[in-house]
This record gives C-alpha cells, sequence and structure tokens, in this order.
C-alpha cells in the first residue's frame, strides 16, 4: 500500500460502547501510519454524548439515528441506508466495531458488502442461547461471522471463537478495553454529584436510629464491613430487553422488600429505554431508601461503584468492572456470557424473581463470611493495555 495511511473507521452507537471504544479511537489518533475516523450512529443520544465528551472523542461522522419507538427493524434500515455513503466516502481499509449492539451487527454485515476488512472488538462471547440476551446473542454471532480479526478479551472468549470453526490466526486475545477505559477515569476526581449524592444519603442514615452509623466510604478494594451497624449501599441497573414487562417488574418488588430493612440505601440510576422508565418509576418512586436517578455518565458511575457495597444489575460492561473492583455483584440474568466474573466468585447468577434475588441479597447483608467470599478483586480482563494490541494487530495484519 506504498506510503499511504491505514485507513480506520469506528463505528459505534451506545453509551458502552462508546466506553470500550474510546481507549482505541484515541490512541488511534495518535499512530502514526493511521488514519482514523469515527463515525457515531448515536442509536442513544444523550448517552453517548457524555461519553464522547468525557472521552473527549469528536465523531467525524454522526448520523443522529435515535428516534421515539424505534423498532430493532426500523434502527438497522436507518443504519445501513446512513452508514453506506460514509464508508462509500472514507474508503476505510478496516473497520471497527465493539460487542454486540444493532449497531455492530449491521456494520459488521455493510463491511462485508463493500469487501472491507471488519475488525470485531469484545469478539467471541456467547450464552448459547439465541434469546438470552435478546437480541445481543445474535447480534455477535453475526459480526463473528463476518469478522476478519477477532479481539477477544479472554481465553474463554477465544476458545468459543474457535469452537465455531474461526481460524486461529485471526484470533487475538487482548483483555477488554473496559480496563483501559477504568484505568483512564480511575486517575480522575470524583465528580461532584457523587459527593453530593453521597453526603446526601449520609445525611437520611443519620435520620434512622436503628441504622445507626453512617455510610461508608468503600476503599478499592472495598472493605468488607458488611455486618456491622452502617447502612449499606447497593447500586442498581437493569435494562435488558428479555427483562421488559414482568422480570423488571419483580426486580423492582425486590427492591421494595431490600428497603424495608432499613440498613440499607438503594440507588438506582434508571436507563432511558422508556420500557425501563415506565415500570421503575411507577413502582419504586418515592419509596423510602431508593433514589432513582437520571443515568449517570461513566465517570461518576465509575466513583459511584467505589461507594458500593452490594451490585445488582443485568449489565454486561458492569459484569466485568465490578469484579475489578472486588464488588460482590448479584446479575440479574438466567445466563451470562461474561463467566470469568463467576468463576472468580464476584458475580452470582440470580435471574429476575423477586424472592430470589431478596434472598441472595439479603444473604450477602447478613452474612460476614459469604460477604467476603465473594468481595475478591480479580480482573480476568487484561492489563489496560487491550486497545495497543488492537492496533498492533491491525497494523501487522495489514503489512502481512
Ligand atoms: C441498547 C443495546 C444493548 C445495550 C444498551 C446499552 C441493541 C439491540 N441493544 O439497548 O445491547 O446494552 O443499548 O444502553 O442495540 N433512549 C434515549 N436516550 C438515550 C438512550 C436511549 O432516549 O440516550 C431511549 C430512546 O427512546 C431509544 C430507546 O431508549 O429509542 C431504546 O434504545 P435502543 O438503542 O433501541 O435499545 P436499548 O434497549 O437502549
Amino acid at each position: 500500500m506504498g506510503n499511504r495511511k491505514l485507513r480506520v473507521l469506528s463505528v459505534f452507537g451506545t453509551r458502552p460502547e462508546a466506553v470500550k471504544m474510546a481507549p482505541i479511537v484515541r490512541l488511534l489518533a495518535q499512530s502514526a501510519g493511521v488514519e482514523s475516523r469515527v463515525c457515531v450512529t448515536a442509536q442513544h443520544r444523550q448517552m453517548l454524548d457524555q461519553v464522547l465528551s468525557l472521552f473527549e472523542v469528536t465523531p467525524d461522522y454522526d448520523l443522529d439515528l435515535m428516534r421515539d419507538d424505534q423498532s430493532l427493524a426500523q434502527l438497522s434500515a436507518a443504519i445501513f441506508t446512513n452508514l453506506d455513503p460514509v464508508i462509500t466516502d472514507f474508503k476505510p481499509d478496516w473497520v471497527l466495531a465493539q460487542g454486540d449492539t444493532t449497531t455492530v451487527a449491521m456494520t459488521s454485515l455493510l463491511a462485508y458488502y463493500h469487501r472491507i476488512k471488519f475488525g470485531h472488538v469484545e469478539a467471541g462471547l456467547r450464552t448459547h442461547d439465541k434469546w438470552q440476551p435478546f437480541p445481543e446473542e445474535i447480534n455477535r454471532r453475526v459480526a463473528g461471522v463476518t469478522a476478519d480479526l477477532h479481539f477477544a478479551p479472554t481465553e474463554w472468549s477465544k476458545q468459543n471463537l474457535l469452537r465455531e470453526g474461526i481460524d486461529e490466526s485471526i484470533i487475538k486475545v487482548t483483555g477488554n478495553t473496559v480496563i483501559d477505559a477504568l484505568q483512564y477515569v480511575s486517575k480522575q476526581d470524583e465528580p461532584a454529584e457523587i459527593t453530593e449524592l453521597i453526603m446526601s444519603l449520609r445525611a437520611i442514615a443519620k435520620q434512622s436510629p436503628s441504622a445507626g452509623g453512617l455510610l461508608r466510604r468503600e476503599e478499592h478494594p472495598p472493605r468488607n464491613d458488611i455486618g456491622n451497624d452502617d447502612k449499606k449501599l447497593i447500586l442498581v441497573t437493569a435494562h435488558r430487553r428479555e427483562n421488559f414487562g414482568r422480570p423488571m417488574e419483580d426486580i423492582c418488588q425486590a427492591l421494595i422488600e431490600l428497603a424495608k430493612r432499613g440498613d440499607v440505601e438503594i440507588v438506582y440510576p434508571v436507563h432511558l429505554n422508556p420500557n425501563v422508565q415506565e415500570p421503575v418509576y411507577r413502582l419504586l418512586k418515592g419509596k423510602d431508601h431508593i433514589t432513582l436517578l437520571p443515568p449517570l455518565d461513566y465517570l461518576p458511575l465509575v466513583h459511584l461503584m467505589k461507594h458500593t457495597a452490594l451490585i445488582l444489575t443485568d449489565s454486561g460492561g458492569i459484569q466485568e468492572e465490578a469484579p475489578a473492583f472486588g464488588i460482590p455483584t448479584l446479575v440479574l440474568r438466567e445466563v451470562t456470557e461474561r463467566p470469568e466474573g463467576v468463576a472468580a466468585g464476584t458475580l452470582k447468577l440470580v435471574g429476575t424473581g423477586t424472592s430470589r434475588i431478596f434472598q441472595e441479597a439479603k444473604r450477602l447483608l447478613d452474612n460476614e463470611i459469604a460477604y467476603a467470599e465473594m468481595a475478591k478483586a480479580v480482573n480476568p480482563y487484561g492489563d489496560g493495555h487491550a486497545a495497543e494490541k488492537i492496533i498492533q494487530a491491525l497494523i501487522s495484519n495489514d503489512l502481512s
């Protein structure tokens, strides 16, 4: 290819993709010999924009595709129609996308139609159940079929790809860029909104004498102080499509039961999807010891996690961050594509049934030994140099 620079187009659309792609696009921008451009589908608008400004990433193309009540098919069609001219205009050598959203599946297919190489970041995650998570399990399989380079975060994800017949020479185990991103934001000061939130929760704790002490600033890894009189902060996030409807309501009921204990403060940043907003605000708004927040930006979320004794979540990314912090996490799903944290003992799959969630949380809150067994900081997701390894692999693949 002579002296022409290697052209790389990075495409992403939602908040978690932006978090995990940011370390790559920041490094691509500094790489000699690379011409890097960023295209956001903006499948999410507000939640994406927060992350772009945190990581100081300015998109070269913004498709601005979020619409109210948009179906998966409509979004897919819009990505096809609007990304097509971007690829024609830039003529990249590589298209990169991360994970398992609609943006990723459609981008990978479009790269194939243009006969352009596709690199899949966070490749090889599988539940082997096409309905859980829906539609992410099929989205990542589609990306896996079209990819020319698979950036597997762990050996386990590499093995999944090998079992699907992918040639070992095009699989690189890189670690997960979520650790690169965590290192970037952990260095920054605690944002004022989190300091203020913790102060206001402490004020509530003081007003309820039965609970005694104050909410503690947790160390990294969190100290095992469950079992004393301190109030415990429980962080909740839940937004998965397969949990819409009854499961979401059951999760809310479990939170109501937990809040009645009086020795916890539950903080729930609520995803902007209306299918999440409606039941959560209807069931939980105004309940004692439950604080509902707008979705948090990545920086405040990471800093809030440092104060957290226990996490309840159906999110993918938090299943990777919680083991790094050693925060016991109950996963509100039946299956996970991230068994590394379960194997390490920090995560436990509990499903979405009210009584199971309540009992498992109660066990951790009441039993110091059970808590200590889960509160081990482990990091199965690499050394924070995943982005470097990915870019190196792109460059050397192109030279070979
Ligand atoms: C998507 C991804 C999911 C990922 C999640 C992270 C798919 C199929 N799913 O799910 O894998 O875990 O994002 O957040 O790609 N909304 C806003 N503002 C925002 C974001 C969302 O108003 O900043 C509302 C809009 O009404 C939007 C709706 O949420 O239409 C749903 O967003 P959508 O991208 O369709 O799916 P998610 O359920 O968010």
